[in-house]
């Protein structure tokens, strides 16, 4: 590449969201891991969810509760959404739809139009592929732009991590780095339309 022509590409800032807020969660730690498994140009910023209360369309009404505003704020402000999630009885943990709940009302609705990808780590054989694919359904009524196959599925999670939380599976490692260079494409490709096809 001709270094002297080539344009330097703004950060791609990612606003990664864990569906655990369990301590030594795999899901967590996939998206800390992440921050040092993306491209140069991505900044992975973890955001915790755990503070947003339960949804209550009366209380949305009379206006949004600091932490889903600023929950909704925080999606606007970012380039792309990562999300980790376990699976909870073959479907999405109740924390996370349930900020998602919050994020998802009209008007300037902020996964719409959002660069997404979708991952999950479970100790059984799936990789919490049900909750993935319930993620998946959920943001296409979102109208998210999602990176699509192949999904990251992690199975068999203590395998893969060790005792601190460190990925050390290298197939693995390599398949996250993966998508998440897919994830960039898609920023990419979405910062272009928008620069030929206004709103
Ligand atoms: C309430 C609950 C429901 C679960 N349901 C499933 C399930 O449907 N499928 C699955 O593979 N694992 C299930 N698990 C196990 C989780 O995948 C496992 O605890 C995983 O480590 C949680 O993710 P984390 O490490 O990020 O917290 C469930 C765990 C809990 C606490």
């Amino acid at each position: 590449m001709n270094h002297a022509i080539r344009q330097e590409q703004p950060v791609i800032r990612v606003m990664a969201i864990s569906g655990s807020s369990r301590k030594a969660s795999y899901n967590t730690a996939l998206l800390l891991e992440a921050r040092g498994l993306a491209p140069p140009a991505m900044a992975v910023e973890m955001y915790d969810i755990t503070g947003i209360p339960p949804y209550n369309d009366d209380v949305r009404l009379e206006g949004y509760p600091p932490a889903a505003a600023g929950f909704r704020n925080a999606i606007r402000a970012s380039d792309a959404v990562l999300i980790a999630s376990p699976e909870y009885n073959r479907s999405v943990p109740g924390m996370l739809k349930n900020a998602i709940d919050w994020a998802s009302r009209q008007p300037d609705q902020p996964f719409q139009g959002k660069p997404m990808a979708i991952m999950g780590v479970s100790n059984g054989a799936l990789g919490a592929a049900f909750a993935n694919y319930h993620l998946r359904q959920i943001m296409v009524y979102m109208d998210a732009r999602l990176v699509n196959g192949p999904e990251v599925m992690i199975g068999a999670g203590r395998t893969k991590f060790d005792e601190q939380g460190r990925l050390v599976d290298q197939p693995t490692r390599d398949f996250v780095a993966a998508h998440l260079r897919r994830l960039e494409r898609l920023v990419q490709e979405t910062r272009l339309l928008a620069a030929r096809m206004p709103a």
